[in-house]
């Protein structure tokens, strides 16, 4: 805890000397941001010592909590022993090796043979995407250039990313983009262009447009589509159960590489323990980053498969180069603390408790629905979820700016830190939770909501 006179010059200087992300400057200087002290197990501490559940999990990264010790302490043993190395051709460090065989095990399933380290999820993204046009390139299919990807998908901000993300937030004040990135219809059962509200047949309307774009842009000029399992950041979307299987069956048609943006999905949120596999499907390559360090370090990974593997083996030309890659991709602490935080993920069994609290947590979150005219839709998969607030049911006109706004900090009062985007509250929090945790969630957002004055129109 800060003292009285430090605790009064942060809140003096917060928000004056810093831009922080997501977020306009001059919002935060009328409204600056909440000042977290402390982290213990599911629960964070604010400067005034106010003690609320973490719903976001940071942001949906710090899956085992902020109390982990044997991640701590690998951490520290790292950072004694080799605080860094690099990883460019020359040299390499004993927890990158290790870690390599860990994850490509892990994903055996999907055939991955290799992974490429970051230091976070956009860079993920990035590396993929380059990753798939120098397949093509190396396989003599120079035209294969072009990304498909879902409207509301987010996929990080870097040019790449930002350039197959689905939501205009993100792309507008950036723009022009990358060139040959291409967009299609989600399939989202609540609000959708088909007006149509049956799962299945939303997938199959979806998968028909997707054709449709394939056949439009030519299928040898696409070099990949990228997607979330589940999508997280535009409004936590989950896909219709047939939707994922029939994606890749149709991709493989045109020969285009599938790539599973699992930077949220992946290590067990979703109930399994990626994404595609609960879909029951085998991406390309899967883009990794937020829990394979539980926030603990800025990290990431790309997996890739035996498809891509045998290109760059029987390539033996410079284009088979991978000119690409980070000062801090194998960084050896990231690489020990992603090995310890694996290690607990696997020992705590985390996605089975993430399947058992997400479907609980959901449960009472429909219960809710029955009796607040507020909320129109309530969705989600293992501990990702959304509650969507309308003005009017019938016309699912958004709730208002305000009301979300109060609506937060009512919850935050009551106990929970919820994030707010657009007209939605999503929650992702840590996958150690318990019993008592999902109660302590759900009871905030309850009494927040009893305890929101405005109309929801406002
Ligand atoms: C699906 C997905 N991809 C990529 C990213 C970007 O990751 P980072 O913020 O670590 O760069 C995110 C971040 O939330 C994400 O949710």
């Amino acid at each position: 805890m800060t003292s009285a006179t430090s605790k009064n010059f942060l809140r003096e200087l917060n928000a004056k000397k810093v831009y922080h992300p997501m977020a306009h400057p001059n919002d935060l200087e009328a409204h600056p941001p909440r000042i977290i002290s402390r982290g213990e197990g599911v629960h964070l501490f604010d400067d005034d010592g106010r003690k609320v559940v973490d719903s976001c999990a940071g942001l949906w990264n710090v899956n085992l909590g902020y109390s982990n010790q044997p991640v701590k302490d690998a951490i520290a043993r790292q950072l004694a022993d080799l605080p860094y190395s690099s990883a460019f051709k020359g040299t390499t460090n004993e927890k990158l090796i290790e870690l390599s065989d860990v994850v490509v095990g892990m994903l055996d399933e999907e055939n991955m043979r290799r992974v490429f380290f970051t230091s976070g999820g956009s860079d993920s993204v990035e590396t993929a995407l380059r990753l798939a046009r120098q397949f093509w390139k190396m396989s003599g299919h120079v035209d294969r250039t072009k990304f498909l990807s879902l409207k509301r998908g987010y996929h990080g901000t870097h040019f790449g990313g930002a350039s197959v993300n689905g939501n205009m937030t993100f792309r507008r004040a950036y723009e022009p983009l990358l060139p040959g990135c291409f967009h299609v219809a989600v399939p989202f059962d609540y609000r959708n262009v088909f007006n149509e509200a049956d799962p299945a047949k939303l997938a199959d309307l979806c998968l028909a447009a997707l054709e449709d774009e394939i056949a439009f842009q030519g299928p040898d000029t696409i070099a990949a589509f990228i997607a979330e399992p589940v999508l997280g950041a535009g409004g936590v979307i989950v896909p219709p159960e047939s939707y994922w299987p029939k994606l890749r069956a149709l991709l493989d048609r045109h020969g285009i590489l599938l790539i599973s943006d699992e930077v949220i999905t992946g290590f067990g949120r979703t109930g399994n323990w990626f994404g595609a596999r609960g879909w029951g499907v085998k991406p390309d390559m899967m883009c990794l980053a937020k829990a394979i360090t539980t926030g603990y370090f800025p990290m990431g990974a790309v997996a890739i498969n035996d498809r891509i593997e045998a290109a760059f083996k029987s390539n033996n030309d410079a284009m088979g180069t991978i000119s690409h890659g980070y000062t801090y991709s194998g960084h050896p602490v990231g690489c020990a603390a992603a090995l310890a935080c694996l290690a607990e993920t696997k020992r705590l069994d985390i996605p089975s408790n993430a399947a058992k609290e997400g479907a609980y947590l959901l449960s009472r979150f429909k219960t809710l629905m029955e009796t607040q005219e507020s909320i129109g839709n309530v969705r989600g998969k293992g501990l990702m979820m959304a509650i969507e607030f309308v003005a009017d049911r019938k016309t699912k006109q958004p709730a208002g700016k305000n009301f979300m706004s109060e609506l937060g900090d009512r919850i935050y009062e009551a106990g929970a830190l919820v994030r707010i985007v657009g007209h939605s509250i999503l929650m992702s929090p840590p996958l150690i939770l318990t019993r008592n945790d999902s109660d302590e969630i759900a009871d905030a957002v309850e009494a927040g909501l009893s305890q929101t004055r405005l109309s929801p129109a406002n």
